[in-house]
């Protein structure tokens, strides 16, 4: 029984765009460090990939989040699962996150870094649906806009499965493969 992926984004479509971000994050951030706050699970694939396209200093830290909700939807409330094991006192801090649904996870997490007193934060996303957004939320860079439909590869999961697809793609459930 292997569910049926339909490819959303090719590999080469997403690794262009990637190297298109890294470009345009090089440019902003010339003459200062980046740093790369990296949303574990899902957005691991995607901040190797985009932190190798940048050209000035980089710092790489992770942190793991859980949202209280039901399971398919997400309250608000962001528990940190695990923490930086740095600090971003006085950094530029560049938060990279795999997708942007309903934007709660991420509003939250933001108002908790600007409590710690970073430099600047902005925000960077792979993928983002604007459709299913119920908190506003300033996205700095985007990979690519999708519709509403549930994807997985490039970091992205369906049931903890797919996240080391090199595309990112719908499953199509119920479907013979
Ligand atoms: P939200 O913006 O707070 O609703 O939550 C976004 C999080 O939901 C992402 O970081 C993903 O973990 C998860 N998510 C939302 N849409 C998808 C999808 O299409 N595929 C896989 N995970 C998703
Ligand atoms: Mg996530």
């Amino acid at each position: 029984m292997s569910d049926k992926i339909r490819v959303m984004l090719s590999e080469e479509e997403v690794n262009s765009r990637i190297a298109e971000l890294g470009a345009q994050i090089s440019k902003d951030y010339e003459g200062k460090e980046v740093f790369l706050l990296c949303i574990l699970r899902g957005s691991v694939f995607f901040t190797t990939e985009l932190a190798k396209r940048i050209t000035v200093p980089v710092m790489i830290d992770f942190m793991s989040v859980s949202s209280y909700g039901d399971g398919t939807k997400s309250s608000g409330v962001v528990r940190i699962v695990k923490d930086l094991d740095s600090s971003i006192e006085g950094k530029d801090v560049l938060v990279v996150e795999d997708i942007i649904d309903s934007g709660r996870t991420l509003s939250y997490l933001l108002e908790t870094l600007k409590q710690r007193h970073p430099a600047s934060v902005k925000l960077c996303t792979l993928l983002d649906k604007p459709e299913r957004r119920v908190v506003d939320v300033n996205v700095d860079y985007t990979g690519f806009e999708i519709p509403d439909e549930f994807v997985v590869g490039y970091g992205l999961d369906y049931a903890q499965k797919y996240r080391n697809l090199p595309y990112i793609g719908v499953v199509e459930l119920g479907e013979e493969a």
